[in-house]
């Protein structure tokens, strides 16, 4: 077995999210469209002593405020393992987006350690363990497109015609997911929106009706309260004509655009140039082995 191994710990996105309520365990419940998309951040994870974690992009904790920390932790404890390992993250996840970034990495040291460390742990009991480090690391392990329920971990695979464009706008501030929720439990009027227009959307492959069908309960309360996503999200919606459409993802800052034009994506980029700008396609898998030639 090769002892030196990359993996790429996709991002995700929210096409749709309900917030249906807050739960008496502090929790919100979730009525959900996670996606993956091919934006990803790459994991090298290397036999070590104790547990060490180093990142190239400044402000990412090194120790146990590192959610890839905290899985590997985590899975010793499960497995009764005493090995450590090295995490050396490559970022290209923005923090702070709504995106997953923390929770991928989280998946990847999770599915690079069951190798590495010979455990023989199923996808499921990966994803459990990946439950108690956060709502958000069984989607970024599983990967695809789910709708997930619950706080996000109960998830359902569902049928997609294959890979849709998208892209990515991250505003240039980054927003607490706590916090976010405490928002959303004090907006008088939240919106509920429904994730089956835009299920059957997936299924028929067409990204017109799923940019009419986007939606998220955060959407409003954090545009309120974080004014670089509001003006994102005006911007967007000037410059790109329907039937483009943009949605906040998560709990924010960063916005998806399904259905923009190159000419659109180029405008966004002049209009909006303290934003990062991504662009690309849908996954259909979370985390996986980076095969280098
Ligand atoms: O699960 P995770 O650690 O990502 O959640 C961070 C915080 O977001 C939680 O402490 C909770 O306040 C909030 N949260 C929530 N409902 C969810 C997911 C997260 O209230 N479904």
């Amino acid at each position: 077995m090769n002892a030196l191994t990359k993996w790429l710990a996709r991002a995700k996105v929210n096409l749709v999210l309900d917030v249906v309520g807050a739960r008496a365990d502090g929790y919100h419940e979730l009525r959900s469209i996670f996606q993956s998309i091919e934006l990803a951040d790459v994991l090298t994870i290397e036999p070590a002593a104790e547990i060490i974690v180093d990142c190239d992009a400044p402000g990412i904790p090194a120790g146990p405020g590192n959610l890839a920390f905290r899985a590997a932790a985590a899975l010793r404890t499960h497995c009764g393992v005493q090995q450590g390992c090295r995490i050396s993250i490559e970022k290209h996840i923005p923090a702070g987006a709504g995106l997953g970034g923390g929770s991928a990495d989280a998946a990847a040291t999770l599915v690079a350690l069951n190798e590495l460390w010979q455990l023989g742990l199923s996808q499921a009991e990966l994803m459990l363990v990946g439950a108690t480090i956060g709502s958000d690391v069984p989607f970024t392990l599983r990967g695809g497109t789910c709708l997930g329920t619950g706080r996000g971990e109960v998830l359902t695979p569902q049928p997609v015609a294959g890979a849709l464009p998208l892209a990515v706008v991250v505003p240039p501030v980054a927003v607490a997911t706590a916090g976010a929720y405490k928002l959303v439990d004090e907006w008088a009027d939240l919106s509920h929106p429904d994730p089956a227009a835009a299920l059957r959307a997936l299924a028929d492959g067409d990204v017109v009706a799923l940019a009419a069908a986007l939606g998220n309960s955060f959407e409003e309360p954090v545009a309120r309260a974080y004014p670089a996503v509001a003006r994102a999200l005006r911007t967007i919606r000037s410059v790109l004509p329907a039937p483009a459409g943009a949605v906040l993802s998560g709990s924010g800052a960063a916005v998806v655009v399904v259905g923009a034009s190159t000419d659109a994506l180029a405008e966004l980029r002049r209009q909006l140039p303290d934003c990062f700008i991504w662009v690309g396609r849908t996954a259909s898998a979370g985390v996986s082995p980076l095969v280098e030639n």
